[in-house]
C-alpha cells in the first residue's frame, strides 16, 4: 500500500513527523511531499530518513523524472495531508497547482483525506468553509481539527487532530480500499431469480423468489472488480458494468450457464430454479372452455449437478438452498451431493428473510465443514459475506484474475 504523506506549512508540521513514522511502522509504503513552508517548520532530512523512499519537495527537484506529481498521484493508494493549512484547502478547492503537493493532489483519482490545522479563526472564516464545503462535495475526505491549545497559546477549535485519529483513519480507508478491490479481474456468473415454466403461452409456474439476493451479489461483486456476468429472470435495473442474459426458464438458464461456466473463477447459484415444470405446454392459449383440472409435471434438470462435476481447477461453486425444515441437515446435504464450496441456506418461513424482503438471515456452509451463521443483515451485506469467503478461496488457491 502506497500513501502520499503531504505536509503543508503550519505548527503541527511536526505532528505529520509521527505521521510519518507510525504509517511506515503499519506496513505503508510512505512518499512524504513537503512544502516549502513545511521547510521552516520541519527538514527534509527528517523525512527522508523516516520515510519509505526520500522526501520530495519540488516540482523540478527530481532528477529521476520530470513527472513526479503524476507518478505520485497514479501510484498512490491514498494521498493524506497533515497539516493542512487554510493555504492548501484554498489551492486544492480552486484547482491551482503551484506546487507539488497541490499538482500531485490534482494529478491522482485515489481518495484524499485531509487533516486541516489553523487558527479557529481562520478555521471559522466563511472563505475557508465555503472551500471545505466544495472539497467535501467533490469527495474529498476531512478529518476535523480539534480543540485546544493552539500557537502562541490561544485555545479553540483548530488543533490538527491526534496522530493516532490520524493514522487509524488511513489505515481504515487503505482496508476499506483494498476490500473493494479484492475482486478485480476475477470472473463471476451470478443466477438470480425464480424461473418461469410454461403452462400455455400466457401462463406460468413460478416461486416466489423476488431475484433481489442474487442481484445484490452480482452488483457487488462489480463493486468489488469483478467482471461479472448476471444469469436473471427479472427485469431489476443494474449497474451498466455487469453482463446481463435475461431468461424465463430453467433450460434456458441452463443453457446461458453451462455456456460461460468453464472460464469462471467462481460461480453463485442463487437462482431459485424450478424443480418440475408442465409437461409439453401447448403453443397457445388453453381456454376456459376446456377446462383444466391438473397440470402433469416432469421434473428438470438440476444442473448445479452437473456443473459440481464439471468444476474448473479452482473454480469456486456456491450454491443456495432455500429450506422449511431440518434447514441445516438438509443443506449439508446439498453441500456434498453437488460438490460445492460453500451453500448459503435460508430458512424461508421467517417473513423477515428469504423471498421479497430487502433483508436476509443466512448459515453458510463449508465444504471443509465449517458453520458461518450470520445475523439479520441487508441483502447487500450477506453477498459481502458470500464474497469475502470467495475472495479469500481464490487467494488461498492461487487463483489469478483471468479477465
Ligand atoms: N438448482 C439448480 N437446478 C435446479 C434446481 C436447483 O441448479 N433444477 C440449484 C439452485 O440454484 C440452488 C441449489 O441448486 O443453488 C439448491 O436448490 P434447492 O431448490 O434448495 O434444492 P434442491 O436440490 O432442488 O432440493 P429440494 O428441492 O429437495 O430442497
Amino acid at each position: 500500500m502506497r500513501v502520499v504523506l503531504g505536509v503543508s506549512g503550519g505548527i503541527a508540521a511536526y505532528k505529520a513527523i509521527e505521521v510519518c513514522r507510525q504509517l511506515v511502522d503499519a506496513g505503508v509504503f510512505v512518499s512524504p511531499v513537503l512544502t516549502d513552508d513545511a521547510l521552516r517548520f520541519v527538514g527534509k532530512t527528517t523525512f527522508d530518513a523516516l520515510g519509505s523512499e526520500p522526501a520530495r519537495c519540488s516540482l523540478f527537484d527530481d532528477p529521476t523524472t520530470p513527472i513526479p506529481h503524476t507518478l505520485l498521484g497514479q501510484n498512490a493508494d491514498l494521498i493524506v495531508v497533515a497539516p493542512a493549512t487554510a493555504k492548501l484547502l484554498g489551492k486544492y478547492a480552486s484547482g491551482i497547482s503551484d506546487d507539488l503537493l497541490t499538482a500531485t493532489l490534482l494529478a491522482t483519482r485515489a481518495p484524499v483525506l485531509l487533516c486541516p490545522a489553523m487558527h479557529t479563526e481562520m478555521w471559522e472564516h466563511p472563505a475557508v468553509r465555503q472551500n471545505v464545503e466544495t472539497l467535501r462535495e467533490r469527495g474529498v475526505h476531512l478529518l476535523d481539527p480539534e480543540s485546544g491549545r493552539l500557537a502562541g497559546g490561544d485555545i479553540g477549535a483548530g488543533r490538527l487532530a491526534d496522530v493516532d485519529r490520524i493514522v487509524a483513519r488511513v489505515l481504515a480507508m487503505l482496508d476499506e480500499n483494498s476490500i473493494a478491490r479484492d475482486l478485480n479481474g476475477f470472473k463471476i456468473l451470478v443466477t438470480a431469480g425464480g424461473t418461469r415454466e410454461p403452462i400455455d403461452t400466457v401462463r406460468v409456474v413460478t416461486n416466489r423468489s423476488s431475484g433481489k439476493q442474487g442481484h445484490a451479489i452480482a452488483e457487488a461483486a462489480a463493486s468489488r472488480g469483478a467482471a461479472v456476468t448476471l444469469v436473471t429472470t427479472t427485469t431489476r435495473p443494474t449497474d451498466a458494468k455487469i453482463q446481463v442474459i435475461r431468461v424465463d426458464t430453467a433450460s434456458q438458464m441452463q443453457e446461458a450457464v453451462l455456456g460461460v461456466a468453464a472460464n469462471q473463477d467462481a460461480i453463485v447459484m442463487a437462482a431459485a430454479i424450478a424443480d418440475f415444470r408442465p409437461v409439453a405446454p401447448p403453443e397457445r392459449k388453453i381456454k376456459k372452455s376446456e377446462g383444466l383440472t391438473s397440470i402433469p409435471l416432469e421434473p428438470t434438470h438440476d444442473f448445479l449437478v452437473e456443473l459440481g462435476e464439471r468444476k474448473a481447477a479452482g473454480q469456486v461453486l456456491v450454491g443456495f438452498a432455500a429450506e422449511t425444515n431440518d434447514v441445516i441437515a438438509n443443506a449439508e446435504r446439498k453441500l456434498k451431493g453437488k460438490r460445492l464450496d460453500f451453500i448459503v441456506v435460508n430458512d424461508v418461513s421467517e417473513s423477515d428473510a428469504g423471498f421479497e424482503v430487502d433483508t436476509n438471515r443466512v448459515t453458510i456452509l463449508s465444504a471443509d465443514g465449517t458453520q458461518e451463521i450470520l445475523p439479520l443483515m441487508s441483502k447487500t451485506a450477506v453477498a459481502d459475506k458470500i464474497l469475502d469467503r470467495i475472495a479469500t478461496t481464490l487467494s488461498v488457491r492461487g487463483v489469478q484474475p483471468s479477465a
